[in-house]
């Protein structure tokens, strides 16, 4: 805290919790002396008190407005860390593996999408803060600017582009889905009509899913929640990225659970932007073109999903 407000909110407080009653006396309590008790105090020194009381509370309120505005002004320019460098701060939905998720008892998140923001934010010269936000909640966050940019699987679509602005993809995705190993019924998309699906809530999965004739959709928080959802008899499918399905089953060793191979639909990831901030969009979009050039990305692809594209 400055100067300034130190003095306005250590006089509020004195006033508000009676340590100073008097109004004429107020210069005094500036200075912690309080000499007057309000107690004994004539009617009409009371009433002045207490107008006097009402405008510097008016006062600070006006002046804690101020210096909150001034904090978060609504300027697109990056916020700066303690370190004085830029900082560009992302928003990731941590539960998506192999994109973003975090270990259990590491401290960082780790993914394709965050080694990828991370090299992109390097090669900006931007140092690079990660918040968890779960799925629902990432435009929305955008659009408050509590973040600059979303990096979390997120697909490209039209709908989308009403709120936000996308980078150039940067990852070629789809939907599959995933049932119990010894599911007969299922064997294609077709045949998802009037059964129970599992999806992440405000995802392409969930959109689509809607779409099937007679069936009945859960939206879940994450995908984890989803597979175990189906592997407890809750739903029959679920429908969800190929690539973090195939992650699920094969890396992470799953068992009574198999993907199928029918691809419900392409898509193509990109990073989300607030609509019309084109300089940081450009910005990104020359980072990402820099990282394809220079091997950077190819060496984050292969850590993630090996030779195979
Ligand atoms: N690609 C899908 C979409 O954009 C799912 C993304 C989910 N991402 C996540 N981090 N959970 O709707």
């Amino acid at each position: 805290m400055n100067e300034p407000e130190e003095f306005f909110l250590g006089l509020v407080v004195r006033l508000m919790i009676g340590e100073c009653r008097c109004p004429t006396d107020v210069a005094m309590c500036l200075r912690g002396v309080c000499t007057t008790s309000g107690v004994g105090a004539s009617p009409e020194s009371r009433d002045d008190m207490f107008k006097m009381k009402k405008l510097l509370l008016v006062g600070v309120l006006c002046l804690a407005a101020a210096i909150g505005l001034s904090g978060c002004g609504g300027n697109q320019e990056a916020a700066t860390s303690s370190s004085g460098g830029k900082v560009l701060k992302v928003g990731a939905s941590v539960d998506f593996a192999p994109f973003e998720f975090q270990d259990e008892g590491q401290s960082e998140y780790q993914g394709f999408d965050m080694d990828l923001i991370r090299a992109i934010g390097k090669e900006m010269g931007y140092e690079v803060e990660i918040s968890n936000i779960g799925f629902d909640g990432l435009i929305p966050a955008l659009q408050a600017k509590n973040v600059d940019v979303l990096i979390s699987g997120v697909t490209i679509n039209d709908e989308r582009k009403q709120n936000v602005d996308f980078s150039d993809p940067y990852y070629e995705s789809g939907l599959t889905m995933v049932v119990r190993e010894n599911e007969q019924n299922i064997k294609t998309f077709a045949d998802l009509k009037g059964k129970k699906i599992a999806v992440q809530i405000g995802t392409t999965s969930a959109k689509e899913a809607k779409k099937i004739e007679g069936a009945e959709v859960k939206e879940l928080n994450t995908p984890a929640d989803c597979f175990m959802e189906l592997k407890n008899g809750g739903v029959d499918a679920v429908v969800n990225d190929r690539p973090v399905n195939d992650y699920y089953i094969h890396k992470s060793g799953q068992t009574g659970v198999k993907t199928l191979p029918e691809r419900l639909t392409s898509e193509d990831y990109g990073i989300a932007v607030a609509k019309g901030n084109k300089e940081l969009a450009e910005k990104i979009n020359a980072a990402l073109k820099k990282l394809k050039e220079n091997g950077e990305y190819d060496k984050i692809f292969a850590k993630w999903f090996g030779a195979q594209k």
